[in-house]
Order: structure tokens, then C-alpha cells, then sequence
């Protein structure tokens, strides 16, 4: 399988998403979107699981949308983000982080209304894990913000020039597309799928863009070609999976 998992050494990466955390950037689109849809959706959530959730920086638009208090737990695989948000959340009681794996996630069943997981999944291996355990934790709504195609393709975006002894890709991240029925086919009967589309304002993501190309890789910071979003070559079909319990 090699490595997927390329977030533990972006050292520019922490630093974007802490300050994202802090208040100091601009709020993401994608953040904006998916507490909008939280909102309108699941409207008395009290408690909400984000898994992969880099620093906690989803919680500034959270705060923003839902008016009532919450409860929140951010689980991430990258030690560095979770120390920053312990870090950055510290006066809120009500919001914890963990360290943990979103294919196996270290909570007990039912235990939160709703969870997200938000540009994640298209990154990992084993994605029928992640949604899996996503239901198995959550009461009501699971909202997944993924790439949905109509076709399942799994990516890999190498990093360096380096080939492996199999002349694939050393260091690479996978950029991968499923399509409705098979995340249909993950759930099964546990639940409702409901597809949105994604939503966002392209001037703001090539602001970003224009700003980040140069640490993060042109082909890596998304940018938008004729109203589609793009990373490199790839366009990416972004959409919300809400999975109603
Ligand atoms: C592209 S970032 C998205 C962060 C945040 N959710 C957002 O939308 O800005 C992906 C995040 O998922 C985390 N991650 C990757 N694989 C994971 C896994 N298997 N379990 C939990 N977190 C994971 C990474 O460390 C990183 O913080």
C-alpha cells in the first residue's frame, strides 16, 4: 500500500491549519459549507465528533452557525495537530481532542448526534473502515465532506520524483474518487444517503490559491478552471454525504 498518510511532515501544513484555528486566516469554504449544512440539517446538535479534524478549526464556523453550546471531539492521526488544538481550545471545556484513527475511532457507540468528516476520506486507504466506524459512533447524522464521481478512481499524486522497487510513486498522496453506489454498498440498510452539492466561492479559493501555491506545490493547492475545482490535473468532484441514521 506504501505511505499514504503525507500530513506528519508538512510542517507548513500545521502552522496553516493552526492559524486557521486561531482565527488569524480566513474562515475555509468547505467549513463555511458543511456547518451551514449541519445547521439546517441536524438543527438541535448538541454534540458533534470530527474526525480528521487537523487543529479544530471547523469550530470557529460551527460557533457561527449553531447558536446553542456544543460538545466536540476532534480525533486526528498527526500528533503535531492535535497538540495545537489542545493548545489553541484550552479555555473551552467542551471541546477535546484526541489522537486516533477515523477507521477505527477511540469512542463508544452512539456516543455523538452528529459526526463529520471533511476532506478526508478521499486521502486514505480503507474508506468502508472510516465510514463504517463514522455510523458506529454517531446517533443521528454522519455529513462526509468527499469526492463523488461517477466512477470510483484511486489516485495516487506522487510527491517526488522517487519510485519505489515497483516504479510507482515513494512518497505520493492518494486523491480518490467513489461513486454513489459505492458508498451505497458501505452503508447499506444503516442508514439514509443524501447527496449535496458542494458549494463555494471560487474568488476566496484562489485567493488561497494564489497565496499557497508556492509552499504547498501548484498541484497540490486547489484552484478553479471554468467553475470546477482542480488539484493539478484532477478535478474534483466535491460533495456533502449525509448519512441520516
Ligand atoms: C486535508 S486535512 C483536512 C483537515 C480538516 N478536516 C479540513 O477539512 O480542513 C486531512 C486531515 O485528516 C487527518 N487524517 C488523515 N488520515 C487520517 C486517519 N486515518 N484518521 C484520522 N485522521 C486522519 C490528517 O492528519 C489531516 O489533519
Amino acid at each position: 500500500m506504501g505511505n499514504w498518510n503525507y500530513w506528519t511532515d508538512r510542517s507548513y501544513y500545521h502552522k496553516e491549519l493552526a492559524d486557521r484555528a486561531k482565527g488569524l486566516k480566513s474562515e475555509m469554504e468547505s467549513a463555511k459549507q458543511v456547518a451551514k449544512v449541519v445547521h439546517d440539517e441536524a438543527k438541535s446538535c448538541h454534540s458533534i465528533l470530527d474526525a480528521g479534524c487537523g487543529t479544530g478549526h471547523f469550530i470557529l464556523s460551527f460557533e457561527k452557525q449553531l447558536k446553542n453550546d456544543f460538545k466536540y471531539l476532534g480525533i486526528d492521526i498527526t500528533e503535531q495537530h492535535i497538540i495545537d488544538a489542545k493548545e489553541i481550545f484550552k479555555e473551552n471545556p467542551n471541546y477535546q481532542f484526541m489522537l486516533g484513527d477515523v477507521r477505527k475511532l477511540p469512542v463508544e457507540d452512539k456516543s455523538y448526534e452528529v459526526s463529520i468528516c471533511c476532506n478526508t476520506i478521499p486521502h486514505i486507504p480503507n474508506i468502508d473502515q472510516a465510514i463504517k466506524e463514522l455510523i458506529r459512533v454517531t446517533k443521528n447524522d454522519v455529513f462526509i465532506r468527499m469526492l463523488v464521481g461517477n466512477e470510483v478512481l484511486i489516485t495516487k499524486k506522487g510527491l517526488s520524483d522517487e519510485l519505489d522497487a515497483n516504479g510507482e510513486p515513494a512518497s505520493f498522496m492518494y486523491v480518490n474518487i467513489y461513486d454513489e453506489n459505492y458508498i451505497k454498498k458501505i452503508v447499506g440498510d444503516l442508514g439514509e444517503i443524501n447527496i449535496y452539492d458542494d458549494e463555494f466561492d471560487a474568488a476566496a479559493i484562489m485567493k488561497h490559491y494564489e497565496e499557497h501555491k508556492a509552499s504547498a506545490g501548484n498541484n497540490i493547492a486547489t484552484r478553479i478552471i471554468d467553475g470546477s475545482q482542480f488539484k493539478g490535473h484532477l478535478m474534483l468532484p466535491w460533495k456533502i454525504v449525509h448519512i441520516k441514521l
